[in-house]
């Protein structure tokens, strides 16, 4: 029996490590991503190695082109918001994770997977809904669900009783728990859990706050291909660059904070801090492109779509068919959104200033206020608005036939 455990170097997955050995018995395969988290990967192998795992078990991958490339741009395609706010950083990057544990498993002749999300979750649906949707006969291992180990003190003791090496930092309670990739940082629990109190600054990691953010503005013009950022400030870049640079600006001028409570897949709410500052600017160039470029009817119907695809994503459902119907559709409407956005940033802002296309369909001849030579007859708007105004006529003089 072999598993593949989606594995950070850090001690809860270490625990996970030692635990599915003895538990299961079972020979473990550690996969450690970048997925642009920030942290080294190196000193996960290291650790790996030091807990018996066999080299040619140990698997650590740069995913981070991949990820933005074929996860997060896609989703951006679709101006995606949770509940009108949440950029679902952490939800685009499980899809992945699980689409790499399935074929490690296969190539390694695994028969399972594991993962270190909790019961109470989002992501524990998405890892294992990702999992069985590419390989069926795949088992989930789910050790947060299993095990006895709830309290601090009982994952310290087990750490302790296996040789498992302890930071010191982490002998105490962590003061709350975060995911990070190329796209956000989240953070939850502990000090977080009372959605009536302010978050303190400690809990900010990748922006400034807004009000010490530099007294200039910044300027920064973005390219779009298709619905896809391919350029910044003419310069012409890989995905994976594009997010780290726009995440740098953005970061440094404190845009894409945001603090809101959120409906869980499970049931229950759940409070969270979000640091999105690159896709925060991604999404408000993204909409200034689309609005000279995209005809409305089609603008409108991808708006009506965008809640239900943000929610398959935030649901875990990636892999699922109406996902990717949806994503069909999306990807059409992309066709003519080609062109440049000038953003300004400033103290915690990010604001659309200029846009322009090849293939615009503004038209300043017939919106202008001077003159139009001809573009538009606006004796052509009175029977529209005749017509229109038809059956709202017709209410009326019912109204009043009624006396109402
Ligand atoms: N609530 C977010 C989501 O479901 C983030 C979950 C993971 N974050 C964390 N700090 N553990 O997508
Ligand atoms: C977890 O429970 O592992 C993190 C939070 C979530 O999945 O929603």
């Amino acid at each position: 029996k072999k598993v593949v455990l989606a594995y950070s170097g850090g001690l809860d997955t270490s625990i996970i490590l030692k635990w599915l050995e003895i538990e299961y018995g079972c020979e473990v395969v550690t996969f450690t991503a970048d997925l642009g988290q920030g942290e080294e990967l190196e000193p996960a192998r290291k650790k790996a190695e030091l807990l018996g795992v066999k080299p040619e078990n140990i698997f650590i991958e740069d995913l981070r082109e991949e990820f933005v490339r074929d996860f997060v741009f896609p989703m951006f395609r679709a101006n995606a918001q949770y509940e009108g706010l949440y950029l679902l950083g952490t939800s685009i990057a499980r899809p992945l994770i699980s689409k790499r544990l399935v074929e490690i498993a296969k190539q390694t002749g695994a028969d399972a997977v594991s993962h270190g999300a909790t019961g109470k979750g989002n992501d524990q649906v998405r890892f294992e809904l990702a999992a069985y949707a590419l390989n069926p006969e795949i088992v989930v291992i789910a050790p947060w669900r299993e095990w006895d180990l709830q309290s601090r003190t009982k994952l310290i003791e087990f750490a302790e009783a296996h040789q498992i090496p302890i930071a010191k930092d982490k002998r105490g309670e962590a003061p709350f728990s975060v995911d990070a990739n190329l796209l956000h940082t989240s953070s939850e629990g502990k000090v977080l859990e009372d959605p009536a109190i302010d978050a303190p600054d400690y809990v900010y990691q990748r922006t400034v706050h807004p009000e010490d953010a530099p007294n200039t503005p910044e300027f920064v013009e973005i390219t779009f291909e298709k619905g896809d950022a391919v350029a910044i400030n003419g310069e012409a870049m890989s995905p994976a660059t594009i997010l780290t640079k726009l995440n740098e600006l953005g970061g440094k001028h404190g845009c894409g904070r945001l603090d809101l409570v959120e409906g869980r897949f499970v049931g229950m709410k759940s409070r969270g801090i979000y640091e999105t500052p690159g896709g925060t600017l991604l999404l408000e160039a993204h909409r200034g492109i689309e609005s000279i470029t995209m005809d409305r009817g089609a603008m409108h119907l991808k708006d009506e779509l965008m809640p239900k695809y943000a929610e398959l994503i935030y649901n875990g459902f990636w892999y699922s068919p109406e996902r990717e119907m949806l994503q069909a559709a999306i990807d059409q409407s992309q066709e003519h959104v080609s062109g440049t956005v000038r953003l300004k940033l400033y103290k915690g802002l990010a604001r659309c200033v200029g846009r322009w296309s090849d293939h615009s369909l503004y038209s300043e001849s017939h919106v202008t206020f001077e003159e139009d030579a001809g573009a538009y007859d606006q004796t052509d708007a009175a029977g529209f608005i005749q017509l229109q105004a038809l059956r709202l006529k017709l209410i009326a003089m019912r109204n009043k036939r009624l006396g109402k």
